[in-house]
C-alpha cells in the first residue's frame, strides 16, 4: 500500500493544534520553549502553505508534523515529529519534501534546520534525505 493510500497531507491549520501539540510533547528530540496557541498562531499567519500534516486515514488521527517557513532569504523547518507507531514508512520524508517545494516556490534557495546534539536518529534522518551537516557554525540564542 502506498503512503499516500493510507495517509492524507494537510496544510497544517489551528485546527490542528491540539492534536500537533501533544504529538510534540511526547516526541523525544524536540525543543519546545514557548509553543503557545498564540506563537503558532502568529508562525502559521506569517508563512501560510507551508507547514504540513500527516493524517492517517482509517482513524483521522495526527500522526505528524513539520512547521516551516521563511524570513525572505533563509527557509527554517521547525517541529518535525512522526509518531513513533507510524515511523519508516517516509512520512518524515514527504512533509519536509512538501514544506521545500512550498518554500521553493516563494524563491527561497536554502533551508536550515537546527538538530539538537545527542539527537542521533534526527541527525541520521536530515543525512539520509540529503541535507549537509555544517561544521562550520554552532547556534546562539538570547531570550527577549
Ligand atoms: C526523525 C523523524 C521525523 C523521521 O520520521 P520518519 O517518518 O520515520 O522518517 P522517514 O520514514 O521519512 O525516513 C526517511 C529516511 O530517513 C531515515 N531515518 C529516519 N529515521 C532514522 C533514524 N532514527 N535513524 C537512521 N535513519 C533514519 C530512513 O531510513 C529513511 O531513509 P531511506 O529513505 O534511505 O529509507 C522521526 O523519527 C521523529 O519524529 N523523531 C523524533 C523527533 C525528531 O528527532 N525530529 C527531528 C528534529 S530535528
Amino acid at each position: 500500500m502506498s503512503i499516500h493510500e493510507k495517509y492524507d497531507f494537510k496544510i497544517l491549520d489551528m485546527s490542528h493544534f491540539v492534536e500537533a501539540a501533544a504529538l510534540w510533547k511526547q516526541t523525544e528530540g524536540l525543543g519546545l520553549i514557548n509553543d503557545s496557541v498564540g506563537s503558532i498562531k502568529n508562525y502559521l499567519l506569517r508563512n501560510k502553505g507551508m507547514s504540513f500534516v500527516c493524517i492517517e486515514s482509517s482513524t483521522g488521527k495526527v500522526v505528524g508534523t513539520n512547521l516551516a517557513g521563511h524570513d525572505g532569504r533563509r527557509g527554517y523547518m521547525y517541529h518535525l515529529a512522526v509518531n513513533k507507531e507510524h515511523r519508516g514508512h517516509g512520512i518524515g520524508k514527504t512533509l519536509v519534501e512538501m514544506s521545500v517545494e512550498a518554500i521553493k516556490k516563494e524563491g527561497i534557495t536554502r533551508c536550515i534546520i537546527m538538530v539538537k546534539t545527542g539527537n542521533d536518529g534526527g541527525h541520521e534522518f536530515w543525512e539520509s534525505i540529503g541535507w549537509k551537516r555544517r561544521e562550520d557554525l554552532n547556534a546562539y540564542s538570547v531570550d527577549l
